[in-house]
C-alpha cells in the first residue's frame, strides 16, 4: 500500500475510537472512515450509517470509495466471515477469517485447540445434553464455571458458587435454549483463581508481535464486586504479569496458539487477544478474542509511539518477524462512564456537559463509546458511554489524571468505578 491511504473502521465503541485516533496520526492514512462510528469519531472520521454486521452493504461502501485498508473493531462481523468476504472482492481488510474467529465464536473450538497444543487452561468437559453435564458438576462440585459455547455478549459465562447454581445454568443452556444456539453446547470447567490480565499480540499467521499486559475490571462494582460487564476500566501496563512473564506468555501462549491454527489450516491474522488468570501455577488461559480488547485498546494506543498502520500492513504482507512496537516509559489508566443501570436497563438521550473541559487536560483523552449528537449537543447513546484515560510517569499520576478528567464531566446518573488499576497500585 502507498500514502494517502483511505481507511475504513468498523464499529462504534470506545475500542473503534481509539483505533481512528491512533490510525489518525499516521502520516501515510489520509481520510478514515466509520461505519457506524460515534460522536466522537465524527469529530476525526467521517461516520457512515452502515451497521457493524451489515456485510453486503459495507462492501458496497468499500467498493464505491476505494477503501485501501478495513479494520474490524467487534468479533460479530468476524465471526460472519466478513474477512473471507472482502478478500473474495479484493479488498483489503485487517482481521481473521470466519474460520481463525472461532477461537472467540467458540469456546469448545478453543479449548480442543489448547488440549491439541498443550496451552495451559482451566481443565474441562464439553456436553451436549444434560444428565452427563448433571452427573459431571456434582463430581466435581462447586466453585465450578458453566459457560455457553457460542457468542453471547459477554454473558454466557457463568461461575457457579454452589452446585444448585451450576445445575441451573447448565439447565439454562441446554434445556430451556435460554442462550439460543449459543447454549447448544457447553464447556463445564475448573475454578481457577487469581488476577486476571489482557496480553493482545499481533499475528500475521506463523509470527507473534506481543504488545504491553493490560488488565480490565471486569465487574461493574468496585472490588470486582457484581454482574459482569464489557469493561469498566482497563490500564497498561499491567504489573501482575512482569517481564519475564509476558515472554512466558508470548512462547507458551500466544506463539503456541497461532502455530497450532496454522497447523489445522487456519493461519491467524490479525489481532489475537489472551485473557488470562494468573495462577499459582503460571498463566493460563479463560478465554481467547479474535479482536482488539475494550478497553484495554484505549491505554494501549495511548501508549504506543509506533505508526498503528505500518504494523497492520506488516501484518497483513506476513512481515512481522522483523517488526517492533515501541512504547512510551508511561502508564495508562482508562476509566469508562457507564449510563447507570448498566449492564441491565439504563436510559439514553442524557446531555454530556464537560467534554471540552476533560480534554482540555494535559495527559487526558477522553474517547467516545456510546455517544450521540442531538442538537448540536453530545448525548449518551449506549452502556458504555465515554473512556477518560489518563497518562503519567507512574501508575499512581495516570490513576489521578484519568480521575480529574472524570470529575470533569457530568450526565444523568453517570456511574463509573472508583478503584481502577487499584491491583496495580497495590503491588
Ligand atoms: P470468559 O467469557 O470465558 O472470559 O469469562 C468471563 C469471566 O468469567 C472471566 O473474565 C472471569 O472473570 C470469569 N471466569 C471465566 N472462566 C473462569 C474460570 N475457569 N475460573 C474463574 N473465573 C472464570
Ligand atoms: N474487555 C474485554 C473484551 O474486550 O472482551
Amino acid at each position: 500500500m502507498g500514502s494517502r491511504l483511505k481507511i475504513l473502521v468498523i464499529g462504534g465503541g470506545g475500542r473503534e475510537h481509539a483505533l481512528v485516533w491512533k490510525l489518525a496520526k499516521s502520516a501515510r492514512v489520509k481520510q478514515i472512515y466509520a461505519a457506524p462510528g460515534n460522536a466522537g469519531i465524527a469529530q476525526i472520521a467521517t461516520c457512515v450509517d452502515i451497521s457493524a454486521e451489515d456485510i453486503d452493504q459495507l462492501i458496497q461502501f468499500a467498493l464505491e470509495n476505494r477503501i485501501d485498508l478495513t479494520v474490524v473493531g467487534p468479533e460479530a462481523p468476524l465471526t460472519l466471515g466478513i474477512v473471507d468476504r472482502f478478500h473474495q472482492k479484493g479488498l483489503q481488510i485487517f482481521g481473521p477469517s470466519a474460520k481463525a474467529s472461532q477461537i472467540e465464536g467458540s469456546k469448545v473450538f478453543a479449548k480442543n485447540l489448547m488440549v491439541y497444543a498443550g496451552i495451559p487452561t482451566a481443565e474441562f468437559e464439553i456436553f451436549e445434553t444434560i444428565d452427563p453435564a448433571i452427573s459431571y458438576i456434582k463430581e466435581k462440585g462447586a466453585p465450578i464455571v458453566i459457560k455457553a459455547d457460542g457468542l453471547a455478549a459477554g454473558k454466557g459465562a457463568i461461575v457457579a458458587k454452589n452446585v444448585n447454581e451450576a445445575l441451573r445454568a447448565a439447565q439454562d443452556m441446554l434445556v430451556k435454549g435460554l442462550f439460543g444456539v449459543a447454549g447448544k453446547r457447553i464447556v463445564v470447567e475448573e475454578y481457577l483463581q487469581g488476577e486476571e490480565a489482557s496480553v493482545l499480540a499481533f499475528s500475521d499467521g506463523k509470527s507473534v508481535l506481543t504488545m504491553i499486559s493490560t488488565q480490565d475490571h471486569k465487574q461493574i462494582y468496585d472490588g470486582d464486586k457484581g454482574p459482569n460487564t464489557g469493561g469498566m476500566g482497563a490500564y497498561a501496563p499491567a504489573p501482575v504479569v512482569d517481564k519475564n512473564m509476558l515472554t512466558d506468555i508470548e512462547e507458551r501462549i500466544l506463539k503456541l496458539t497461532v502455530r497450532e491454527m496454522d497447523g489445522q489450516g487456519c493461519p491467524y491474522v490479525g489481532v489475537l487477544y489472551a485473557g488470562l488468570i494468573i495462577t499459582e501455577e503460571g498463566p493460563k488461559v479463560l478465554e481467547f478474542n479474535c479482536r482488539f480488547g475494550d478497553p484495554e485498546t484505549q491505554p494501549l494506543f495511548a501508549l504506543m509511539e509506533t505508526d498503528l498502520f505500518e504494523i497492520m500492513e506488516k501484518t497483513l504482507a506476513q512481515d512481522l518477524k522483523a517488526t517492533r512496537i515501541e512504547w512510551t516509559n508511561q502508564h495508562a489508566v482508562c476509566v469508562v462512564l457507564a449510563s447507570g443501570g448498566y449492564p441491565s436497563r439504563y436510559q439514553k438521550g442524557k446531555t454530556i456537559g464537560g467534554l471540552n473541559e476533560a480534554s482540555a487536560l494535559k495527559n487526558v483523552v477522553v474517547f467516545h463509546a456510546g455517544t450521540a449528537l442531538s442538537d448540536r449537543k453530545y448525548v449518551t447513546s449506549g452502556g458504555r458511554v465515554l473512556g477518560v484515560t489518563g497518562l503519567g510517569d507512574s501508575l499512581e499520576g495516570a490513576v489521578e489524571r484519568a480521575y480529574e478528567g472524570v470529575d470533569r464531566i457530568s450526565f444523568e446518573a453517570m456511574y463509573y468505578r472508583r478503584d481502577i488499576a487499584a491491583k496495580g497500585l497495590a503491588r
